[in-house]
């Protein structure tokens, strides 16, 4: 599949080619997940060239961002309701690491994503090299909690993090001097903790705590990374 106006930087020629060879994965009649943010955004305007040239598809977009961007191309898109399965979710991360454990979030677009991606049959990652850690954690984490009790909830997740080996500022997202507000009408708490040293027991702490919606932590969901560079294409995991 080829771009209309030619990409010149890099990192986002890679993630042209990532959301390339995800777009492989496509086929008639499928139920898609449409992920979120800058190297999603080509994965969607490769289905919208596929859905001009014939394909069916139905999709449910991750986020009021990518479903302005699928509308315009002319995408069909269904909701949870209507299509509680689907076939393929692709989308992008803010990290992964080997086990393809992800940090997401970094566009707000949290908790739908994971709803979506829990209730796809295959989860894809697109993304450009620059992503993949060693250890979670560089990338701020963020959680996702309900305005109520803002304070309170701050401190349960610094506690929580600190059982799970976890130190670091913990900052409400903001846009425009105001907090930052989801899709779902929540806010976002970013968590430097530079490292994550076991993802899985974080995001059992955060789970048990009552403001918290959803951490940006996505573990065993990605079926595989695809991973893009200037030398080519790399999987992780399986595609099939
Ligand atoms: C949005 C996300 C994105 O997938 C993540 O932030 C990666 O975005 P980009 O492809 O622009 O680097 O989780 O909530």
């Amino acid at each position: 599949m080829t771009q209309t106006s030619p990409i010149t930087d890099p990192v986002d020629l890679a993630k042209r080619r990532a959301a390339e060879q995800a777009a492989e994965l496509v086929q008639p009649g499928m139920r898609i997940g449409l992920g979120t943010g800058s190297t999603a955004k080509h994965f969607i305007d490769i289905v919208g060239e596929m859905v001009k040239d014939g394909l069916e598809v139905a999709c449910v977009p991750t986020s009021e961002q990518t479903r302005a961007q699928a509308e315009s191309l002319g995408i069909l898109l269904t909701t949870m309701e209507e299509t509680p399965g689907l076939d393929l979710t692709v989308d992008g991360a803010d990290e992964f690491d080997s086990q393809m454990r992800l940090i997401k979030g970094g566009g707000g677009a949290l908790l739908r994503e994971k709803i979506v991606a829990a209730a796809s049959a295959r989860m894809v990652v697109i993304a450009d090299a620059s992503k993949e850690v060693k250890t979670l954690g560089k990338f701020p984490l963020p959680v996702e909690i309900v305005p109520f009790g803002l304070t309170a909830t701050r401190r349960a997740v610094s506690a929580a993090a600190a059982l799970a080996g976890c130190r670091g500022t913990i900052t409400l997202r903001e846009r425009e001097g105001r907090p930052f507000v989801t899709d779902g009408g929540h806010y976002i708490l970013d968590c430097a903790f530079g490292a994550i040293p076991d993802p899985e027991a974080l995001d059992d702490q955060l789970s048990r705590i009552p403001g918290v919606v959803e951490s940006g932590l996505f573990i065993g969901l990605a079926k595989a990374v695809i991973i893009a560079d200037t030398n080519g294409i790399r999987i992780l995991g399986s595609l099939t």
